[in-house]
């Protein structure tokens, strides 16, 4: 899934580190395990890499920078973040509003409003094709055909005065121009069925004023997926809905993802949902990563003291009593980013050592933290029983 601040391994020779065994989650996870490897200590021949490397990834994110031109200044809204997404696999991307989590997934499909926004450096590259660099004529034939991206507000991406139909063939025929409308027809229809609308061929008809939230967001999904793209960028898709409907959408992704073999990216500021559907997670804060590892591993092993922060302010799903904990202050504006760590403002930890930046350093295979506590074992051992984030057990 993930990295930052080291680089893809295309070429050789690749440092490899035999892992066995490994569980579920990590089996295809991440750069940790490309980048990482050693056989014995030793490197590897070019056969044994070909062997123990994974499948190229769909999406690889390496150092990307994303800034935004403003008269108060430059905004660093996604500003070194790298990670990868996997077919068939669903990655978290998790954080507060405002730490440049939508401004990262509208980048991937050169979305960003331009100007003021601007890509300041790095690269996202889908299929091993660098996407930044594509003519506006190629990107608009990756956009929706091979990623889709679903939003937030489904209200606001439909369009009021045409019946869902005429936008589903709209769609339809947006990537396949030589099919008839009939045929076009009958593809949406297939397509809403395919997200569990009853009687599709009714609801082809009705306008999007005629439909609940939930249903809505389902029509949304239909047009992402009719052109069967290998991924989906899903951005808050349930964040408007209420529980019930967020959970047969989310019912919903993963069936399709299964069925489809789709990478998923989802993007949300809900940790219960991240916990539930997804096997990878990064938590971004302030435009960086603070911290990647796989799903089940950071909410048995939470490190970062924001990541901590953020579970901390959920209720325990086992119903046990106990007060919330809410994280002090507010994300900083990207253009009054602290030097140093980003997070210590907000940080009950922080220390001298803090106005240094932090860099995203592995602790465990697959689990990268970018926290002064955690990558130099002196200090983290120092202070031991004050519950410190390091006094976790994964160090
Ligand atoms: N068009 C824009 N102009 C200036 N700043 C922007 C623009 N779009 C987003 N930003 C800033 O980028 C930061 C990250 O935004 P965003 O990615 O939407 O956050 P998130 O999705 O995590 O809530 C925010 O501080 C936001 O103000
Ligand atoms: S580097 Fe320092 S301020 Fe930042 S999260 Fe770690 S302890 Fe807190
Ligand atoms: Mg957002």
């Amino acid at each position: 899934m993930l990295q930052a601040g080291m680089k893809m391994c295309g070429a050789p020779p690749v440092k490899a580190r035999r892992v066995s065994g490994y569980p579920r989650h990590n089996r295809n996870f991440g750069l940790t395990s490309r980048i990482c490897r050693v056989k014995d200590g030793a490197w590897c021949s070019s056969a044994e890499r070909e062997v123990m490397l994974e499948p190229a990834p769909l999406l690889e994110i390496d150092d990307l920078r994303v800034y935004f031109k403003t008269d108060e200044g430059v905004a660093r809204a996604v500003d070194g973040v790298g990670l990868r997404v996997d077919s068939g696999r669903c990655l978290g991307v998790v954080g507060e509003s405002g730490c440049g989590k939508s401004v990262m997934g509208l980048s991937i499909l050169g979305l960003v409003p331009a100007p003021p926004g601007f890509v300041a450096g790095g690269a996202v590259r889908f299929r091993g094709r660098d996407l930044l660099s594509l003519p506006n004529r190629e990107m608009r034939r990756v956009r929706g055909r091979e990623i889709a991206m679903v939003f937030q507000e489904p209200m606001t991406s439909l369009n009021p005065v045409l019946n869902i139909g005429d936008q589903i063939v709209e769609a339809v025929l947006a990537h396949q121009r030589r099919l008839r409308r009939r045929e076009a027809w009958e593809m949406a229809c297939e397509a809403l069925a395919s997200v569990g609308m009853a009687s599709p061929e009714i609801r082809m008809a009705s306008y999007p004023h005629h439909l609940s939230g939930g249903m809505k967001q389902r029509v949304m999904i239909a047009m992402a997926l009719v052109a069967r793209p290998a991924l989906l960028i899903a951005d808050e898709p349930t964040t408007a809905l209420d529980v019930t409907i967020q959970a047969q959408i989310l019912e919903l992704l993963e069936r399709l993802r299964a069925e489809m073999g789709l990478g998923v990216m989802l993007i949300t500021h809900d940790l219960a949902v991240v916990a539930e559907n997804t096997d990878d997670v990064v938590v971004m804060y302030a435009g960086k990563l603070a911290e990647c590892a796989p799903t089940s591993r950071l909410f048995d092993n939470p490190v970062h003291p924001y990541t901590r922060g953020l579970l901390a302010s959920i209720p325990p799903l086992d119903g046990s009593p106990g007060r919330l904990e809410a994280i002090p202050g507010m994300v900083p504006r990207p253009h009054e980013f602290p030097s140093g760590c980003r997070f210590k403002n907000r940080c009950r930890w922080a220390e001298a050592i803090c106005d240094e930046e932090p860099v995203l350093a592995p602790i465990e295979e697959g689990h990268l933290v970018a926290c002064h506590l955690v990558a130099r074992p002196a200090l983290t051992r120092r202070d031991a029983g004050q519950n410190r984030p390091c006094d976790t057990g994964a160090i």
